[in-house]
């Protein structure tokens, strides 16, 4: 841990916490979770009221080790085990049958759960306070309902209010997290049937995934199970975004300028194109390969998104599969703007 990580004294009052049926948020690899004992009903109905999230959507139990799945699922595929040995801890869920012994409450009334072991040192110092490495810290991302997930426990502190103050009694410090979109959902639940779906791509690739258990997921098909983050619109900021092939960037911001609007611009590099004199409202430049894009993106929504410019541009990254995740991200974003890019230029 370094020193932008909380400490083992805070860690462990805010196991004491979760122990107690509050909610506490704390850091992982991919984005900062609010979490609250998996076993307390109670406790989760506090994490969708804080969140505003229909009781249907399931949450993500996140435990401490491999060795901890088998209590949560009533059956552990192979192909779990598999993964689980690959990629955990790490950005991975796994969907499975749940125990018969575990609340429904945890998973919106489905006969499945969602399993996850983080990496990030702080979220792996917690869950091993919490009842002793024993429980499962049930955690969606700390943000309201529909809103960009936090990277940052200051995003957090943004979305419910500083310590205490509001549903969540602590936010455990733990750095800017490294990957920055949320965890590849890999469901494993149906496998006798349908094999392996993806439901929600992310920084480990459905290519990763097939050379370990040698089955390609396929896309999420009717009969999948809920995600809440495959709902169209998720992870939308409050201004309008519309994503702009690279190659037509700089014409679309000089005729938006032109016609006086406030642009707030993502890019991936390139200086901010010469606009005869106007200026877009704010450029932020994320890096031209996945992993930093992906690593910055939240952030640089919050931060553009502060600024309530008309539009937020988002040049487009490459379309090949290593930017599946960001893509899935930056699709869903844009997605309630549909139209706004053309209205702004009319
Ligand atoms: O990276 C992540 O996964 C972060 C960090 C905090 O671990 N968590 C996260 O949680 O993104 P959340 O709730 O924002 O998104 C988890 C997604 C939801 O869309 C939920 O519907 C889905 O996982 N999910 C959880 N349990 C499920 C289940 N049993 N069946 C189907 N989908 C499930
Ligand atoms: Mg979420």
């Amino acid at each position: 841990m370094n020193a932008h990580h909380a400490d083992l004294a805070a860690i462990g009052v805010a196991a004491r916490l979760l122990e107690a049926g509050e909610l506490v948020a704390f850091p992982t690899e991919t984005v900062y979770g609010l979490g609250a004992d998996a076993e307390n009903p109670t406790a989760i109905a506090k994490i969708y009221a804080a969140k505003s999230r229909p009781s249907n959507h399931p949450v993500i139990v996140h435990i401490a080790s491999h060795a901890e799945a088998a209590r949560w699922a009533a059956d552990l595929p192979e192909q779990a085990h598999r993964l689980i040995a690959a990629f955990w801890p790490g950005p991975l869920t796994l969907i499975v049958k749940r125990a018969a012994s575990i609340s429904a409450a945890v998973s919106g009334g489905q006969d499945t759960i969602g399993l996850r072991c983080p990496s990030h040192p702080v979220a792996q110092a917690l869950m091993h306070a919490f009842k002793n490495g024993k429980g499962g810290i049930a955690a969606p991302s700390a943000n309201k309902f529909g809103h960009v997930s936090p990277t940052t426990a200051q995003h957090v502190r943004d979305e419910f209010g500083a310590d205490g103050c509001g549903p969540v009694r602590c936010v455990l410090e733990g750095g800017q997290s490294t990957v920055g979109i949320e965890s590849t959902i890999v469901d494993l639940s149906r496998m006798a049937t349908l094999g392996p779906v993806l439901l929600r791509p992310g920084s480990i690739s459905v290519d990763a995934i097939e050379a370990i258990i040698g089955l390609r997921p396929m896309a999420p098909d009717q009969g999948a199970p809920r995600v809440s983050g495959s709902l169209q619109s998720h992870y939308a900021p409050r201004s309008p975004v519309a994503l702009v092939a690279s190659a037509d960037c700089a014409t679309t911001l000089r005729a938006l300028l032109e016609r006086g609007r406030s642009v707030a611009v993502i890019s991936t590099g390139a200086a901010q194109p010469e606009t005869s004199g106007r200026q877009a409202a704010a450029v932020v430049s994320l890096p031209a390969e996945p992993s930093g894009y992906a690593h910055g993106l939240y952030a640089a929504l919050r931060q553009l998104d502060a600024i309530g410019a008309d539009l937020i541009l988002v040049e487009a990254p490459p379309r090949d599969a290593a930017w599946s995740g960001v893509w899935d991200r930056l699709q869903r974003a844009a997605h309630d703007s549909t139209g706004t890019l053309q209205s702004l230029l009319a």
